[in-house]
């Protein structure tokens, strides 16, 4: 998707919208992301820390639940971009790249950005090679 894609300027805007209402006390690294499910509806999350630090989560993981939670199915979400301030773009963590790749769809694309025109990209293949998938549970 191109960094000039209407859709990517929107979320985008979204995630640095919810990066500005980012809890992070301790570590001062505000995160946003936001992403968009089929029907072209965005849900946004940012990191909420915690004095207990286990706790804390992740910007992606808050807005893939608010997704969830409004009824977009798992599998169907499109599109998550991720915004941190500053000059670099930065990588989703490994516990969120597991969510990611079990609730988007798998033509998606998770996309990083950040205050300059750094950006990083990534498919479900990408980000979570030899995942672990609900299947191995079903069978
Ligand atoms: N964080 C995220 O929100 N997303 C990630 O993918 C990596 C880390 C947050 C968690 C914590 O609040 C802060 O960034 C520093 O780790």
């Amino acid at each position: 998707m191109s960094e000039f894609s209407p859709v990517f300027l929107q979320l985008k805007e979204q995630a640095v919208v919810a990066s500005a209402h980012s809890y992070a006390p301790y570590s001062h690294f505000p995160v946003g992301a936001s992403v968009i499910g089929q029907d072209g509806k965005i849900y946004s999350g940012c990191n909420v820390e915690n004095a207990s630090f286990g706790l804390t989560q992740c910007a992606e993981r808050s807005a893939l639940t608010a997704a969830i939670c409004d009824g977009a199915r798992p599998g169907t979400l499109q599109t998550l971009v991720i915004y941190t301030p500053g000059d670099r773009a930065h990588s989703p963590c490994g516990a969120c790249r597991q969510v990611m790749h079990e609730l988007m769809a798998e033509d998606s694309w998770v996309i990083s950005c950040c205050d300059s025109n750094d950006r990083l990209q990534w498919t479900p293949a990408q980000y979570l090679p030899d995942p672990f998938v609900p299947d191995a549970l079903l069978k």
